[in-house]
């Protein structure tokens, strides 16, 4: 249900019009408060741009905390950056233009949306060049077990990423978006962030590729951006740098899945038990963590007993190396995808598959909410009225 409370009857018809579905349309902001109290699930409350702006931030403040299901759509007559600002400080999910009438109804439609719990898995490296980014969009395409799960590729290299490249993809759309004044569930929520790539199906996110961009993103805006995938995707894999910067730990703050990639050559090997100590120091769950070695059957081998000694844990993948590889970077279609019984796809997906237990499969039911929300109706509506609405 969602609730719009709008004292100016004929702006309140134009709103539930314009939001469709089942709706209580009240005239005061205490009659919601009335309502609210039998509200269980998540619940959009539209406050219509006829109720007085500080009276609206106030109720805003407040049931943000008494009801957190309920989330606040601000309503206004072209509202300023100053409101903006002001309605999102108070906890207001987003501030629309009174006459966004598609985006109000895809807002009210993707907070009422089943919420996907998403897993997020961080693919970091104790060195660059062990196959971070190979691993993070082959494991993307493999967790997406045949179309079970929405997968979100997220490139956070922020300063060199190369998700775009391997997938040989647009970059009109970048991370860069987040250096805006928009609210990041708003530019998640509308689809602007992502740059889909048709040969895998997977939705990415791009790093910046304007010099000076990535220092400009806040790693707070990554932690808002995370949470907010979540909720729409099953699974997101993050493609980190080597190092422990700002957005790295607050991808590693948030992911449930650590892998930490290696390759078996002593100076890797050094900095991999350097980076295990560190990730214990910031005490970050050992459980959580996967240590998968890639180009594991190169010529010059080390013993299995010095692996071991570095490690000290299970090694949960060997991926073998291949200049396959390579030659599926230069064709911009990952070895998952084009060959899925290649050797070093099997052992990437053999991994993949072991998180099966634990992963969601909301694939099918979002599909058709995103198939119905790109056609401009709600889901109430069913298909027959594309096109009318925008
Ligand atoms: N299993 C593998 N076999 C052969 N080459 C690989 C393998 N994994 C990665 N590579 C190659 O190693 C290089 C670095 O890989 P990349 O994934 O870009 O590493 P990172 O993201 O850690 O810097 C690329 O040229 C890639 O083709
Ligand atoms: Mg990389």
């Amino acid at each position: 249900m969602t609730i719009v409370c709008e004292s100016d009857p004929l702006a309140a018809q134009v709103l539930a019009a314009a939001i469709g579905g089942e709706l209580q349309i009240v005239s005061t902001l205490g009659k919601v408060s009335v309502l609210l109290a039998n509200v269980t699930g998540r619940c959009p409350v539209v406050i219509g741009a006829s109720v007085p702006i500080d009276e609206a931030l106030r109720f805003t403040a407040q049931v943000t905390v008494e009801h957190p299901a309920a989330l606040v759509i601000l309503i206004r007559d072209r509202p300023t950056d100053a409101e903006i600002t002001r309605a999102l400080a108070a906890g207001a999910h987003t501030v629309l233009d009174v006459a966004a009438h598609d985006k109000i109804a895809h807002a009210c439609s993707a907070v009422t949306a089943p919420q996907a719990e998403g897993k997020i898995f961080a693919v970091f490296a104790a060195k660059g060049g062990c196959g971070k980014t190979t691993l993070a969009t082959n494991l993307a395409i493999a967790l997406q077990g045949e179309g079970q799960r929405r997968v979100c590729l997220l490139d956070l290299d922020l300063e060199s990423g190369d998700v775009a490249s391997v997938l040989d993809l647009d970059t009109s759309r970048t991370l860069t978006y987040l250096t805006g004044k928009r609210e990041v569930g708003e530019l998640v929520d509308s689809g602007e962030l992502v740059t889909v790539s048709p040969q895998t199906g997977l939705d990415c996110i791009l790093a910046p590729v304007t010099p000076g961009d990535a220092e400009r993103i806040r790693p707070a805006k990554l932690g808002r951006l995370l949470r907010a995938l979540v909720s729409r995707y099953d699974v997101i894999v993050v493609d980190l740098p080597a190092r422990f910067s700002p957005a790295v730990l607050a991808t590693l703050d948030h992911a449930h899945h650590h892998v930490v990639v290696a390759t078996p050559e002593r100076p890797a090997l050094k900095n991999l038990r350097v980076t295990l100590d560190i990730l214990d120091l910031l005490g970050y769950s050992r459980a959580a963590r996967a240590v998968l070695f890639n180009r594991s059957d190169t010529r010059a081998a080390i013993s299995a007993a010095e692996v071991a000694a570095v490690v000290r844990g299970p090694i949960a993948a060997h991926v073998p190396s291949s200049s396959d590889v390579a030659a599926s970077i230069n064709r911009g279609v990952p070895l998952m995808a084009a060959h899925p019984r290649h050797p070093v796809s099997v052992a990437i997906q053999r991994f993949a598959d072991s998180y099966a237990a634990v992963l969601p499969t909301s694939a099918g039911v979002r599909a058709a909410q995103d198939r119905d929300s790109r056609l401009g109706c709600s889901p109430h509506q069913g298909g027959s009225n594309a096109g009318t609405t925008a």
